[in-house]
């Protein structure tokens, strides 16, 4: 775990998440007008761990089940999805969470599930070559009660007892609770419901004995709702954050990697890049990134699905790299996306 965490903290890489569910992977095919089929997603997925230069700027991958599982076809022959991420110098990563149901007598709240039967399956896992897992929970903000605190502490003790399984099978577990950016909610009340669930997660986390030197925290930024009228410049966003994780993330964690939420690519980077420009900014952990949508967007549209937009669609991915390599040295700037 310690060797896998060096590896995935390297100073100036950050993770991609591609770890989608299937329902998602194919929503997200479909709204760029690809065929929503098993197909489409092993070629799309080869498409991204196939860009040469990913390793540039990324340590580490997180793979969804029937990812990890494939030969993907590198542009000379079938390998192993394993071999393909080895090859790039790519941690490998596997989500291991079964997804979000309702959570009961909360109506549209929504706990995560997969903790039945965890601990052969992560072990299975490591034999098939991951170093590293995933389990997200969600919470969204409304006016009225949300999220509940039953919300809070029912995922919050998930996410603990995963974390200790995969410690157990010596996998470094990144545990991922996330506020959901929907919603008109303001700057403040997002931080004060971050500061709320993540005080929550590190407790549970050490109730339940896990080691906080051996996992990786993912969480969101502190953003104003979606539908906020007053959306926040990216200072004020590193302000609220940095001022979060320092109340309730033990400098005992080595690294906080962020999700993007939702967020466009280049408002993921602005803020990073904030978060890294700030003049105080003297942290006890590596905070850097780990996007899905942020680095997928646009590749996703411009490839469309055709064989003969690879290379444009590889480009866009590593352009998105580089605005984040370079957010994370605080030299990003929004002229770097018209270069
Ligand atoms: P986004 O960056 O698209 O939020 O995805 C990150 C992730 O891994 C979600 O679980």
């Amino acid at each position: 775990m310690i060797d896998t965490l060096r590896a995935l903290l390297v100073p100036g890489k950050g993770l991609l998440a591609m770890d989608e569910r299937v329902g998602t992977c194919n929503q997200r095919l479909a709204a760029a007008g690809i065929a929503a089929t098993a197909e489409m997603r092993q070629a799309w997925r080869a498409l991204l761990l196939g860009t040469p230069q990913l390793g540039e700027g990324i340590s580490g991958v997180i793979l969804h089940d029937e990812t990890l599982r494939q030969s993907l076809d590198n542009g000379r022959s079938m390998v192993s999805t394993v071999q393909m991420a080895q090859d790039a110098g790519l941690q490998i990563g596997i989500k291991v969470d079964l997804g979000t149901q309702d959570l009961p007598g909360h109506a549209g709240e929504k706990v995560t599930e997969g903790l039945d039967g965890l601990g052969p399956r992560l072990q299975a896992y490591r034999a098939l070559g991951a170093r590293f897992a995933k389990w997200r929970s969600v919470c969204s903000i409304d006016d009225l009660a949300r999220p509940s605190l039953a919300c809070i502490e029912a995922n919050a003790h998930a996410l603990a007892r995963y974390a200790g399984l995969c410690q157990a099978t010596g996998l470094v577990p990144i545990v991922e609770p996330e506020v959901l950016m929907a919603g008109p909610h303001s700057l403040a009340h997002c931080q004060q419901v971050t500061e709320a669930l993540l005080g929550s997660v590190f407790n549970q986390l050490q109730r339940q004995g896990v080691a906080l030197e051996w996992l990786i925290l993912k969480p969101n930024m502190v953003i104003s709702g979606l539908e906020c009228p007053q959306q926040s410049s990216p200072a004020e966003v590193a302000r609220a954050t940095l001022q979060c994780l320092r109340r309730v993330v033990p400098a005992a964690v080595p690294g906080v990697v962020f999700l993007s939420g939702g967020q466009s690519g280049p408002q993921a980077s602005s803020r990073l890049n904030a978060l890294h420009a700030l003049p105080d900014a003297t942290l006890p952990w590596v905070l850097s990134f780990s996007f899905a949508r942020a680095l997928q967007h646009p590749a996703l549209d411009i490839w469309a699905g055709q064989a003969s937009q690879q290379g444009a669609a590889r480009a866009a991915l590593m352009h998105r790299v580089r605005c984040n390599v370079a957010a994370l040295r605080g030299r990003y700037t929004p002229e770097l996306e018209h270069p």
